[in-house]
């Protein structure tokens, strides 16, 4: 990868900032930013409805930029607004059967938890391994016969641990049960090839390590088990009004659709997954995990903190804290010498952070367009944040 030409096409390096928080919403490049302002611009000039049709084909190209980029079909794709619309969409559509029940990861999302206790979906927990990923031996003993789905977080939002996929699947296919990986922390920044994994549905989001704008995300769904799913919503976009009292599903992704939505970011999402399809997603993976470890490697050399991400195989999430000092204000501190980081609270991955005992840590998050330099520059901070209260 050419480091200098991607830190060129990225507005927001500008040499002072060290940007760490691609986790949560990541810098775009360049190309990412002319689409969507340049389509917002068209859209004030001759209308929205004009300007979408005059972008038609790129716009049905997202769909097949986002599907190679997980090794599927155009027609498996779904173009939300989130990754937790598109999980909310997928399970919201299986149909739960009385006495099934699914099972979850410790590093389950709140939101995906929520939406479990919300509905009324009883869900059991796999425990860890010693190493913190999910224990596949536990797995095996716990699906029954009512196992009807596994919620398998890829990467939690709390730490740099990437869970186990394909041994996952293989055990809960054998058993009947489906797999919904949540990929929201993985797409970007991993290889993520659906056809290997195996995963019933997969959800990501645009934001985040893809680079894309705000306010999208994807869903696929397997083919072999699209018919076993039933939309909860529908609008004139997801399905045709045949007859007066029948209606027809689309057999595609646009099922999961709704007819408005964020043309520009759409556009945007499709320029962020090609310029990263461009930079090659294992030459992307690469980086990120070596900037990552380089991370950890300075961190933990340092006195009074301590890096808290768990797991044998670990990913581009950096977490730590800093002995004395809450995360929340390492988190401005390291603002304040322009360094951007983010905190996760117990709330947000809630069954893992007190299983370890941990109410919040700074969450670092290096994409592969920073530079090593940036990466000691952050760890120097930490060092004084850390020796501030040390002296
Ligand atoms: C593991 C995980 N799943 C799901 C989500 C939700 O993504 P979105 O905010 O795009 O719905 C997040 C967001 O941080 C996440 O970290």
């Amino acid at each position: 990868m050419d480091a200098q030409a991607v830190r060129r096409h990225t507005p927001g390096i500008d040499g002072r900032q060290v940007f760490l928080d691609s986790a949560g919403s990541s810098l775009p490049p360049q190309v990412v930013l002319d689409t969507v302002t340049g389509h917002v611009r068209r859209e004030a000039e001759i209308g929205g409805y004009r300007a979408a049709g005059e972008r038609a084909e790129d716009l049905e190209a997202v769909r097949s930029s986002v599907a190679a980029l997980l090794n599927a079909a155009p027609e498996t794709i779904s173009l939300t607004d989130s990754a937790t619309r598109s999980w909310l969409d997928f399970v919201s559509a299986v149909k739960f059967r009385p006495g099934d029940r699914v099972l979850v990861t410790e590093v389950e999302y709140h939101s995906n938890a929520l939406q479990f206790l919300h509905s009324g979906i009883p869900f059991d927990v796999i425990p860890g391994d010693t190493d913190g990923a999910l224990d596949l031996a536990a797995l095996d003993r716990m699906l029954d016969g009512q196992v009807a789905m596994v919620s398998l977080v890829h990467v939690p939002t709390n730490s740099g641990l990437v869970n186990p996929v394909r041994e996952v699947v293989e055990l809960a296919h054998a058993r009947g049960a489906l797999v919904l990986l949540d990929a929201c922390q993985s797409a970007g920044q991993l290889v993520l090839d659906s056809a290997a994994l195996g995963v019933d549905g997969l959800t990501g989001t645009g934001r985040k390590w893809l680079r894309g704008p705000r306010g999208n995300g994807f869903l696929y769904v397997r083919p072999e088990i699209a018919d076993r799913l039933r939309p909860a919503v529908v609008d004139g976009h997801s399905a045709q009004w045949v007859s007066e009292r029948e209606l027809r599903l689309h057999e595609d992704g646009r099922r999961f659709e709704l007819w408005e939505y964020d043309v520009a970011a759409r556009l945007g999402l499709g320029a962020a997954v090609d310029y990263l399809i461009e930079l090659g997603p294992e030459q992307v993976e690469q980086a990120v995990r070596a900037r990552a470890e380089r991370l950890r490697t300075g961190l933990s050399t340092l006195g009074g903190v301590t890096v808290r991400d768990p797991g044998r195989d670990r990913c581009g999430i950096v977490t730590f804290t800093v002995d004395g000092v809450a995360p929340a204000d390492v988190r401005t501190a390291l603002a304040h010498h322009d360094v951007t980081v983010t905190t996760s609270g117990r709330g947000s991955a809630m069954i893992d952070m007190d299983r370890r005992g941990i109410d919040a840590v700074t969450r670092a998050s290096p994409h592969y367009f920073v530079s090593d330099d940036e990466l000691d520059r952050a760890v120097a901070s930490v060092a004084e944040i850390a020796d501030g209260r040390r002296h």
